[in-house]
């Protein structure tokens, strides 16, 4: 096992392909858990968070803690409810599950539609399929944004419309107009809407960036959107799987959950049963690092990703970068680049053959120069 973690250790800074922090410096929290005993107790948080008289051991106020910080980022005032879930998926998983339940409730004799962009991250497709709920794809536009238009022509006006927005698109990273499906959403005489915001990458970010613009992308108050979903493992930096699922509290009364006697109530969430662990380490990471820290990593990853893109151009290197995006995509390199770099690779039918790198807190000029030097040949 020893020669197995000093292997991923060495490579840890060459994970660039996907968005992963590699600088997440928990060692100070493993150290905690170790001298307070945790780190021999199992820990489980189970249903609602927000319950009262819950005797099994949990860590359900340090979640709430968590969500009322994410909460409030999001622009969600005293109306909202959430869970610390399992990853980016499951988010999603909420987001769909409730907003399927809340449209079912608002207009029984018609199922909804859920509308997705094919950049979109492939869960909310599956999701859909999951969910058997019917699936309509919206064409993207070339920067990788939905592609407003289709969505007005796919949209069916006689039933409640589901929306599934991508705050960064998995490969191009393109944020979709919001405003622009709203209008469309509105105009359109559909029965009832419900907006889900996947920001699983973006999330973590968009909210401590010093642009009003941008933070007004992912807030509720602003934009009207019902539920929003961010990865933990993502800018947020947590090492293993997690997420943070927010919605307005009063979704939950259209859910009409199953009564589960035996768990002393009503169990919102979908899953029973959720990491204790991971609600301690997100409220660690919040508390560590701060508001001032979120931020000045925010602007540096965001000038890192400016850096990298502005670099590979001048090398000659044809790149392309969407707006508040950490992510610079170009055309497909070498395999032997791919596998160095851990590239994610798609085809795209405008562009060709791409790969992207997605800019993390842990990059530095040195590893750009090295990656510049490669991509451009020299
Ligand atoms: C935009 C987007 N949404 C959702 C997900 C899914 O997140 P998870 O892997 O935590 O399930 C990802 C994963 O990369 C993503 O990029």
């Amino acid at each position: 096992m020893d020669s197995c973690a000093r292997a991923l250790v060495s490579r840890r800074r060459l994970q660039m392909g996907y968005p992963f922090n590699q600088d997440t410096d928990f060692a100070d929290y493993y150290r905690w858990l170790v001298d307070t005993g945790l780190a021999d107790t199992t820990l489980i948080n189970v249903g609602d968070p927000y319950k009262k008289d819950w005797d099994m051991l949990n860590t359900d106020e340090f979640e709430r803690s968590c969500i009322d910080f994410f909460a409030k980022h999001f622009g969600f005032g005293e109306d909202r409810w959430g869970v610390i879930s399992n990853g980016g998926t499951d988010g999603n998983m909420h987001g769909l599950y409730f907003g399927r339940k809340s449209l079912q409730a608002r207009v029984p004799d018609k199922p909804c539609v859920l509308y997705v962009s094919e950049e979109a991250h492939y869960s909310m497709r599956k999701l859909g399929d999951i969910l058997n709920m019917p699936t309509c794809t919206v064409a993207a536009l070339e920067d990788g944004r939905m592609d407003v238009d289709d969505f007005a022509r796919k949209l069916d006006p006689s039933k409640p419309a589901l929306v599934g927005i991508a705050i960064g698109g998995t490969f191009k990273a393109a944020i979709d107009d919001q405003d622009a499906i709203d209008s469309v959403l509105k105009s359109s005489g559909v029965p009832a809407y419900y907006r889900h915001l996947d920001v699983a990458l973006f999330g973590g970010y968009l909210p401590f960036l010093d642009d009003e613009k941008a933070r007004g992308i992912v807030s509720a108050k602003l934009r009207g959107f019902d539920s929003i979903a961010v990865s933990g493992h993502k800018f947020l930096s947590l090492n293993e799987p997690a997420g943070v699922f927010v919605c307005r509290r009063r979704v939950l009364e259209d859910l009409h959950s199953i009564p589960v006697p035996y768990l002393n109530g009503v169990i919102p969430t979908i899953s029973c049963s959720r990491s204790g662990f991971d609600a301690l380490k997100l409220y660690w990471r919040i508390c560590s690092t701060g508001e001032e820290g979120f931020k000045k990593e925010a602007a540096h990853t965001l000038k890192m990703a400016e850096l990298l893109h502005g670099k590979l151009l001048a090398a000659g290197v044809e790149a392309w970068r969407n707006p508040y995006s950490t992510t610079v995509f170009f055309r497909r390199p070498k395999d032997s680049l791919i596998h160095k770099y851990c590239m994610a690779c798609e085809g795209c039918r405008y562009l060709g053959e791409l790969s992207h790198v997605v800019v993390m807190q842990y990059f530095d000029e040195e590893l750009i120069d090295m990656l510049v030097g490669d991509l451009s040949g020299r």
